[in-house]
């Protein structure tokens, strides 16, 4: 009776964990207080924000000309709020022996930069799933939808259903117009931001067939994310997929490499279904799971690679095995060393997946850690490819509520404590959080003090916080974006996050809307003026 219920207990464990994500609660409370005004219908609409984007496009880019980008990589650090820059770059200055504050992350020496506003339809705070819809496939939606415009509400499958509301990323526009495209993360590549470039999903949490009926729904009519990566276009066309989320793919019976079972109750082996898809279309392909593998990838160059490196998102950079697990940079090289090789171009994206995860977890020095891999990786990028004919475009799909506070003299420890104490005469930290599980209960009316605790500047030690809660929460403020590049200029100043790729698409002359290609007549290329000379030469 007691093993019976043990059992039930962790399958019950199992299945919340499988149908939920502990740092984004599905329900986060209920709506206290006013909501002022109402959402115009409009917004429910996919047209609306694609003519509202094409309207930015149309004003930014003027009769400008010049080069279209023939690549297209777009960088984004999940939760890199401007602070997270700040301390990061710091960071990073102050371990190579200098006070830290003016040194630079890579993207950071980019030509632009600017802002982008990140709400979504139906929040004032965006989550991961409703702003990679924004910045992927170019229309505003709801919290928690993928892929889909405001017309579906969270959770609804049969309202995802319509053609109208079903949205096509700018990888699927790379794909129309022959280019190749691919995705990089150091999440699952089912999670929410990646899962944008392939998926449409009226629930982000619908990573398995399992998440999707307990739901309610059913996953014949609205098939999970994995199968969607595996079986539908654009992700069946993609050229590479790294990231982690092997459970996703894997049915619950079967125990990957590394020892863990599969979420999956269909039965269905995915990483078996994409190899047979790729046999059946005569195509070379490789899946790999570990670093060695993907080095060896990356000397035989198939056609296809998928690479899942953990059952679930990759290790934080600092507590990994760098002889066994590939960092960013590494990957980034892989996937675009195997696009390159199209001479249309390409679209990718790059995702630095956990500075968001740490960040909910209060970890500031993991978040700036993985803010430091993500400036290597988008370094890497910028070796490799050519500005005259590649567009990089960095950004973040939401804040956090890290704050960077106190007056801390220059060149002070980032990850330390600010100057003086409070009034009470506790020090606090330079990095600490409006919210999160980091709370400390006061003792006799005083906040504790935070540097006397046993793993007090251990990697996993949370920083302080205000507002007790279980995950921390993301912010509302605008978010950096920086470009390289063909076109790099139209992304100065402040915009709507759903004008990106539409800025984007302008510069690469894909997808619908305007192109830059389009306004030629307005400049004569050198190489038709050339031949009008010559023709002139010759008549003469
Ligand atoms: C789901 O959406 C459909 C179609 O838009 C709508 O008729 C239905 O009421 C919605 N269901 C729920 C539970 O909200
Ligand atoms: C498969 O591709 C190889 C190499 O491109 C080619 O030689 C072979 O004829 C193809 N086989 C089929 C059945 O199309
Ligand atoms: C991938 O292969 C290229 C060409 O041989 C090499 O220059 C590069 O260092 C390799 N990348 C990695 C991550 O090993
Ligand atoms: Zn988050």
């Amino acid at each position: 009776m007691y093993t019976g219920m043990f059992t039930a207990l962790v399958l019950a464990g199992v299945l919340a964990l499988a149908s939920t994500d502990s740092y984004h609660p599905d329900e986060p409370g209920s709506v206290r207080g006013t909501v002022r005004g109402t959402v115009q219908r409009d917004e429910l609409s996919a047209s609306f924000w694609q003519g509202q984007a094409q309207a930015t496009v149309k004003r930014r880019a003027g009769s400008e000309t010049g080069p279209a980008a023939r690549n297209v990589i777009l960088f984004l650090g999940d939760g890199m709020s401007v602070p997270t820059l700040a301390a990061a770059r710091t960071l990073l200055g102050q371990r190579r022996g200098y006070t830290g504050e003016e040194a630079e992350l890579s993207f950071e020496t980019f030509p632009t930069s600017g802002l982008s506003k990140t709400y979504c339809v139906n929040a004032q705070v965006a989550d991961s799933a409703c702003s990679a819809t924004a910045y992927l496939c170019g229309v505003k939606a709801n919290q928690g939808t993928l892929g889909v415009s405001a017309s579906v509400p969270r959770s609804n499958c049969s309202a995802s259903l319509d053609p109208a509301a079903r949205l096509q990323s700018i990888a699927a526009w790379a794909l129309a117009d022959g280019r190749d495209a691919g995705l990089v993360t150091t999440t699952r590549v089912t999670h929410a931001s990646p899962a944008a470039t392939y998926a449409r999903a009226a629930n982000r949490n619908w990573e398995n067939d399992a998440s999707v009926r307990a739901d309610g729904a059913d996953p014949q009519q609205c098939p999970d994310i994995a199968t969607q990566l595996i079986t539908e276009d654009p992700g069946r066309q993609f050229k590479v997929i790294l990231g982690g989320g092997r459970r996703e793919f894997l049915p619950s019976h079967v125990v990957d490499e590394e020892g863990s079972s599969g979420t999956r109750t269909d039965g269905r082996n995915l990483i078996e279904e994409w190899r047979s898809d790729k046999i059946e279309r005569n195509v070379t392909h490789s899946y790999v799971w570990n670093r060695e593998q993907l080095l060896r990838a990356n000397a035989t160059m198939p056609e296809y690679l998928m690479g899942l490196f953990e059952s679930s998102h990759l290790r934080y950079n600092m507590l990994t095995n760098p002889t066994t697990e590939p960092s960013l940079a590494e990957l980034t090289e892989v996937a675009i060393r195997m696009l390159q090789r199209n001479n249309k171009g390409f679209f990718l994206f790059v995702e630095g997946g956990r500075i968001d995860h740490a960040h909910h977890s209060n970890y500031a020095e993991l978040a700036l850690d993985e803010t430091i891999e993500l400036s290597a990786a988008v370094s890497r990028a910028a070796e490799l490819l050519d500005e005259t004919d590649s567009l990089l475009v960095v950004t973040a799909d939401h804040a956090h509520v890290m704050s960077f506070n106190g007056y801390a003299a220059r060149g002070s420890n980032v990850l330390g404590t600010a100057r003086g104490t409070d009034r009470d005469g506790v020090p606090y930290m330079t990095l600490s959080y409006t919210n999160g599980p980091g709370f400390r209960a006061h003792v006799e009316g005083k906040r504790v003090d935070v540097t006397k605790e046993e793993k007090y500047e251990s990697k996993e030690w949370r920083s302080h916080v205000d507002v007790p809660l279980s995950s921390e929460t993301h912010g509302g403020d605008d978010v950096a974006v920086f470009a390289r590049g063909p076109q790099h200029a139209l992304f100065s100043g402040l915009y709507e996050q759903n004008a990106i790729p539409h800025l984007m698409a302008y510069a690469a002359c894909i997808g619908p809307g305007e192109h830059v290609c389009n306004n030629a007549h307005i400049v004569i290329p050198l190489s038709s003026l050339l031949s009008s000379l010559i023709l002139i030469i010759f008549c003469r």
